[in-house]
């Protein structure tokens, strides 16, 4: 039997992924030890691989073959564009794609002029303003506090996640369009998924049962 390979993207997302694998009988004790500097971690007797990757990485880790399966958020499946099946939704970091800006940015998006957009997504804020509102908008990619933007003038809105709407609360900010729900998903090669039918719809079965117990 040949090793099925998981890339995780790292954080708690990983850890809480590994506590549901851990619900099917599928541990990974090489994995919990905090100080370690491991970046693959092995479980011999039913030959499973994982690793931890940064959340950008697991969708190209899962194209191109390097990983069997990934779990990585739909904001990143969205924008890194992969060839690859999801198969499903974790219900995990439930959270929202959203355009967001001062309450006076509204009038902005209403009238369809060109606008400043601020976001580490520019893929998913290009399809939105272009593919489906129509709107020509300059697009400004950044890389992180990406609520700063309005506020110091280097865009009119954002397109950030936002889960519990502190972040835009505490920085005067509101949503004004909501672009799409997210949460993480489980995602598999196309060629994984022929080879490895069997195991890996078993394994996504069982995960699925323990998810609905869950909830
Ligand atoms: C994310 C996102 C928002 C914030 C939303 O940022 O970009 O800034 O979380 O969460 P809230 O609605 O619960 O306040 P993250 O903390 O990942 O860091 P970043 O600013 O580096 O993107």
């Amino acid at each position: 039997m040949r090793y099925l390979t998981f890339a995780l993207a790292k954080g708690r997302l990983a850890r809480q992924t590994m506590g549901y694998l851990e619900q099917i009988g599928i541990t990974c004790e090489e994995m919990k030890d905090k100080d370690s500097r491991r970046l693959i971690f092995v479980n011999e007797d039913l030959k499973l691989r994982f690793f931890l990757a940064k959340a950008t990485d697991v969708p190209t880790y899962v194209e191109y073959g390097a990983a069997d399966i990934g779990v990585v958020g739909k904001d990143t499946i969205m924008e890194e564009g992969r060839r690859m099946y999801e198969v499903f939704d974790l219900n995990l970091g439930k959270c929202r794609m959203c355009v967001a800006g001062p309450e006076d940015a509204r009038k902005h998006l209403e009238s369809g002029e060109i606008i400043r957009v601020a976001t580490k997504y520019p893929h998913i804020a290009k399809d939105y303003f272009y593919n489906k509102k129509h709107q020509t908008v300059e697009i400004i990619k950044l890389n992180g506090s990406i609520e700063l933007a309005p506020i110091v003038g280097l865009s009119e809105v954002i397109v950030d996640i936002v889960e519990t709407g502190s972040t835009l609360k505490e920085n005067g900010l509101v949503v004004l369009e909501e672009i799409c729900p997210l949460s993480a998903r489980m995602v598999v090669n196309e060629v994984s998924m022929k080879m490895e039918h069997e195991r890996i719809s078993n394994l996504v079965k069982k995960l699925k049962d323990v998810l609905d117990m869950a909830k």
